[in-house]
């Protein structure tokens, strides 16, 4: 595990280090929020955890502040990915009015005409041609709208992109945002230097999204639960038929390789001892419980069975850090989310410091009703996949170091 990665991310300098008065801010957020098809936010956790740097730099007397986010993966303008889409609840959760540029042209009009202390909103900043190629020019014209760049955006934190990487190279001064700083520091706390011992819950459907995560992890980890359709992959690696379950047959010998590194280096690994199954996923007409071996014919595992919930709650019990990524079954039809809420209730009778990574794995927690009881649920899901591998994110290296 590179914890020197970790340690240098940490020693980034934050927007509380430095002095914003009568200083032209721009905030990059990220406000890339889920919506229903009619364009209802259906979680505005991320425009409410960027609130604290907003607010500081409004306090702190910043003479405007400009905020840019991306919205999606739009390939080109579109009224579907506009960011106009979240500026009301921007406003209601800020409790002040916000301007609205339709580009970084009008955005510097706007902090001319409007008053010391306003806030602009920046149009979908994915709709200027360049920035996922972290393009020079559009760096530069970003850059050319504040005095102090601020990060606050971990969501996009992995991408190395113009409002993301190549703007700082051109601003005055580059930090990071509360938010920003929060997040490395939850991270840190559970990965640099936790309290032991160390218990990471992983589940998902694919061994593969998480063969970096697993093997960088065996160096800080004393305890691994795996769960979730992957569990079905190491399994099979332990000679058991799992019928029609998802199976990574590719990664059965990779799934062997990572129980024989941990058996190395002396971390436990704990697989499901009984499944639930199910003829047919939609439908499912037949649902039965049996030992993981027995997997009825036809069948395919869904979620944990109760055997295993009680054993993997024991292992829960006995941990003081709890890195948790991926939920352990398919939560989202009813039948099948018992095992991933016994486990986010087991979780939270715990004193541990719970870290949670991943947009499913906090709906899966939100929809047990535990949000509230997890120490630190990470508003990135690919950052924080990232950083459980061990890297550093690119949004990082570019600021300024205490
Ligand atoms: C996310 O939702 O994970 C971030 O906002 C990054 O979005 P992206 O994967 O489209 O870059």
């Amino acid at each position: 595990m590179k914890e020197a990665g970790i340690e240098l991310m940490k020693n980034t300098k934050s927007v509380r280090d430095i002095d914003v008065n009568g200083k032209r801010v721009l905030i990059r957020v990220d406000f890339n929020v889920p919506m229903d098809e009619d364009f209802d936010i259906s979680d505005d956790t991320r425009i409410r955890e960027a609130l604290p740097t907003i607010n500081y730099c409004i306090d702190n007397h910043a003479k405007n502040i400009v905020l840019v986010s991306h919205l999606g993966r739009p390939k080109g303008r579109s009224a579907e990915f506009s960011l106009k889409h979240v500026i009301k609840r921007v406003e209601r959760l800020l409790g002040r009015n916000v301007g609205f540029a339709e580009s970084i042209e009008e955005a510097a009009l706007l902090q001319e005409q409007s008053p010391s202390g306003s806030v602009i909103l920046l149009e979908n900043i994915r709709f200027c041609v360049g920035e996922e190629k972290n393009d020079k020019d559009l760096s530069q014209k970003l850059a050319a709208l504040c005095d102090i760049y601020v990060n606050d955006a971990f969501g996009t934190s992995h991408r190395a992109h113009s409002s993301t990487c190549g703007i700082a190279e051109f601003a005055k001064e580059r930090v990071a945002g509360l938010l920003l700083k929060k997040e490395i520091d939850s991270f840190a706390k559970a990965m640099a230097n936790p309290l032991k011992p160390v218990l990471l819950i992983v589940g998902g459907s694919k061994v593969s999204s998480k063969l970096a995560l697993l093997y960088n992890i065996l160096d800080v980890v004393d305890k691994i639960i795996i769960g979730g359709a992957m569990s079905n992959t190491f399994l099979k690696a332990c000679g058991y038929d799992m019928q029609k379950s998802l199976v990574e047959e590719d990664l059965v010998a990779e799934a062997k390789k990572i129980l024989e590194h941990a058996r190395e280096k002396k971390v436990k690994i704990y697989l499901p001892v009984d499944v639930v199954s199910t003829d047919d996923v939609k439908t499912h007409t037949q649902i039965k419980i049996t030992p993981a071996q027995d997997v009825p014919e036809g069948f395919m595992a869904v979620d944990m069975g109760p055997a295993t919930s009680k054993l993997f709650s024991e292992v829960v019990r006995d941990s003081q850090t709890i890195i948790w990524n991926g939920p352990l079954g398919i939560y989202e039809i009813q039948a099948f989310s018992r095992g991933t809420f016994n486990l986010a209730h087991a979780v939270s009778d715990t004193y541990a410091f719970s870290l949670i990574g991943g947009g499913d794995t906090a709906d899966a927690i939100d929809r047990a009703g535990e949000r509230d009881n997890m120490s630190f649920i990470s508003t990135g899901g690919g950052a924080s996949l990232e950083l459980l591998e061990g890297k550093i994110l690119p949004a990082f290296k570019v600021l300024e170091q205490k």
